[in-house]
């Protein structure tokens, strides 16, 4: 099961805005989507949202169906409760601590984890609860280009595994080659859903949300707009 969103309302308590308005969505199973917007747009809220993480925190109308969820938040070390790796991730199977990164941090503390391994444990912690469907909120945030190299390997694991994954990021550039789809949510509302080739293709997304040098570069030379720099290097 991948996830069904329709017609989905929040307004946090006290607030006096609609958060998210009349989102609908539906990614099956075994895809990602990209989830892009302005700072403010409501991508971290309709990611609690699927995750069932808004309850209490406001009025919610609309309905959400979606398997076994597990999401990784902005700040993992929150996500983190055992004194080491070890204890956090009991009983995982080796392939998966191998293919996640994590073999090497087993006896490590948790709390001295950088903020790259933090992640990588609880990433191996969601293949390790059997959750289908993840949902990424910024994840290279923490990250250099080294750990993002590292990052975008371990995504393309878990999708070869036939999960679903929702990946909400401002350096989106980096998914673009792996995203089914791409979603563009503005004032906590979707304007555009599809895939990566009409997204970069789309003066309003790009508009929104800012393109990448690279692509920028390229543009200006006349190019057509490319996903990867190896499109780039073919033409
Ligand atoms: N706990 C909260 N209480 C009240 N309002 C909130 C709360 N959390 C977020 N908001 C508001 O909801 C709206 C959407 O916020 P959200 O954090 O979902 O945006 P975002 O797209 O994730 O932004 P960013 O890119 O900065 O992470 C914003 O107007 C924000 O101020
Ligand atoms: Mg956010």
């Amino acid at each position: 099961m991948g996830v069904e969103v329709n017609d989905l309302w929040f307004k946090y308590n006290g607030a006096d805005k609609w958060a998210l308005r009349g989102v609908n969505l539906s990614l099956a199973s075994g895809r990602l989507l990209l989830l892009v917007g302005k700072s403010g747009a409501g991508k971290s809220t309709l990611i609690k949202a699927i995750a069932g993480l808004l309850d209490g925190k406001g009025e919610m109308r609309g309905s959400i169906h979606v398997g076994k969820v597990y999401p990784v938040l902005q700040n993992p070390e929150n996500q983190l409760l055992e004194l080491t790796v070890r204890d956090e991730l009991e009983g995982i199977d080796e392939d998966i601590a191998d293919a996640m990164g994590v073999l090497d941090l087993m006896d490590r503390p948790t709390f001295e984890l950088s903020g790259g391994e933090q992640q990588r444990v609880v990433l191996a912690k969601a293949l390790a609860s059997g959750a289908d469907v993840l949902l990424l909120d910024e994840p290279t945030m923490w990250l250099d280009l080294d750990g993002v190299s590292d990052l975008l390997s371990i995504i393309w694991y878990i999708l070869r595994t036939g999960r679903t994954v929702i990946v909400s990021e401002h350096r989106y550039h980096y998914f673009l080659p792996m995203a089914g789809e791409v979603a563009l949510l503005e004032r906590g509302s979707i304007t555009f859903h599809g895939p990566p080739r009409n997204a970069i293709e789309s003066s309003e997304l790009i508009g929104e949300v800012g393109v990448p040098l690279f692509m920028e570069l390229w543009r200006s030379m006349g190019g057509a707009p490319a996903l990867t720099v190896s499109e780039i290097a073919r033409n």
